[in-house]
């Protein structure tokens, strides 16, 4: 499908920096071929001819970005968090993730959780599926259907998890992997892939090692799992006796930034030597509030990351996440950093608005290109938040608006997104546009 170019008009909101918010009550967004070419007070001379939708009164933002995601365990989302990681991967995850050997299962759940993405905010994610090949092409049919751009990965484990759950050897593992590369390549134009394993304690030496090759190989960026859990980093230690670190231990494999385009999740506990790792390989960690919350992993030092200039992005981390919504992580990453900052450590400040909002668009984004912001040159990604449901007496700027979705609004509130200049939502396109304003 041809990308677009074409005018919108709405109130406008948007990062320049991680502090900076750049706000245009009644702007006008040019987007050509799919990329923003400017915002403006209104609409230039030499744009008068584009079509127009016209979101008055709408506020407008970039999409928001879940910089980490496992779909198969969508469907048990608010569902058992009583527990640790380890236990809560025992107990909910493995057995949910097995049930996706079945390829009508997969089609059912992989649905129920690209529908609920593409309904809400989010336009572009990095989803981790399951170990099995073909259910992981479902999930990658689904989401390019969707029209929201995806790293999806096929899962890789073999070690210390259930029969049912585990490959046979490295060999089949990585075996799997390079059919369900060559199955899938050049079939997608928004989903790609990235390589995956679960993380240290699922994948052998031998299996990261064949991993590397594939990387090497293919070119693939990689996601996984990093020092979200006490009991989690004591056991990588045991397991990787000559890693110093357990960044060091990826990093061993090559599988760790540097030249290869890499998500970790979480880096709760990260030491000194591994945020050192992080920002010298430029490393992405995806922050998950939510998530860390509800399996009591424990507060990242977000703030820091960004003091000493991690890359760093947000992520919904459903299902230990309960919530696919980034307008929430936004206001869970604020909300922890402030506990973090009143119980454990004064030295680093509680996040703002203002950055919470540039690490669900812009930070993660970063990740997918020039994405994340209404910046010239950005792919334009928007979304359209409908916020009138949101009653107050009060007269509110654009930025309080804006402050008000981060807290309150609902997947129902958004009104209209655009990926790549591509409109994903409404699914009545029409409605919107408007030959003047
Ligand atoms: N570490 C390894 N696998 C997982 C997972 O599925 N979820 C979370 N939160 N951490 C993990
Ligand atoms: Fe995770």
């Amino acid at each position: 499908m041809k990308t677009e170019s074409f005018l919108l008009k709405g109130d406008l909101c948007y990062s320049k920096d991680s502090t900076h918010l750049e706000t245009v009550a009644n702007g006008v967004l040019v987007c050509l071929e799919g990329r923003c070419a400017g915002v403006f007070p209104r609409v230039p001379e030499q744009y008068q001819g584009l079509p127009r939708y016209d979101f008055s009164g709408r506020l407008v933002v970039p999409g928001l970005v879940d910089l980490h995601v496992h779909a198969p365990q969508y469907a048990y989302r608010g569902l058992g968090m009583d527990m640790e990681l380890l236990d809560w991967l025992n107990t909910n995850a493995f057995p949910e993730e097995a049930k996706f050997a079945d390829l009508d299962y997969a089609q059912r759940a992989y649905s129920l959780f690209v529908e609920d993405l593409r309904r809400g905010a989010t336009t572009r994610a990095a989803v981790f599926a399951t170990l099995h090949g073909p259910a992981t092409r479902v999930l990658m049919e689904l989401l390019e259907a969707s029209g929201l751009c995806a790293f999806v990965g096929k899962v890789n484990m073999d070690r210390n998890s259930p029969d049912i759950l585990r490959e046979k050897s490295a060999e089949a593992s990585a075996r799997a992997t390079v059919e369900w590369l060559e199955q899938t390549a050049g079939k997608y134009r928004r989903v790609k892939p990235i390589l995956t394993p679960r993380f240290i304690p699922s994948c052998s030496d031998e299996l990261m090692e064949r991993l590397a090759g594939i990387q090497r190989t293919f070119g693939l960026p990689v996601q996984s799992h990093l020092s979200e859990n006490q009991g989690e980093v004591e056991w990588v230690r045991e397991l990787c006796p000559s890693a110093s670190c357990y960044g060091d231990a990826y990093a061993s494999f090559g599988l760790f930034g540097g030249g290869v385009p890499t998500i970790m999740a979480h880096c709760v506990l990260s030491g000194e030597e591994e945020i050192a790792m992080l920002r010298e390989r430029g490393v992405w960690v995806a922050h998950c509030p939510a998530s860390n919350t509800n399996i009591a992993s424990g507060i990242a030092p977000v703030r820091r990351f960004l003091d000493e200039g991690l890359r760093v992005g947000l992520g919904s981390d459903v299902a230990g996440g309960h919530s696919t919504s980034l307008f929430r992580a936004m206001a869970d990453a604020i909300q922890v950093s402030k506990l973090r900052w009143r119980l454990q450590d004064q030295s680093l400040k509680p996040l703002t608005v203002e950055e919470a909002f540039w690490l669900g668009t812009a930070g993660g984004g970063a990740f997918f290109g020039p994405v994340g912001s209404f910046l010239p040159g950005c792919e334009l990604d928007a979304v359209v938040v409908d916020d009138r449901r949101l009653a107050t007496t009060r007269a509110l700027t654009v930025r309080e608006r804006l402050e008000r979705v981060v807290y309150l609004s609902e997947d129902r509130d958004v009104a209209a997104k655009f990926v790549q200049g591509r409109q994903v939502l409404p699914d009545e396109k029409q409605v919107y546009i408007s030959s003047q304003m």
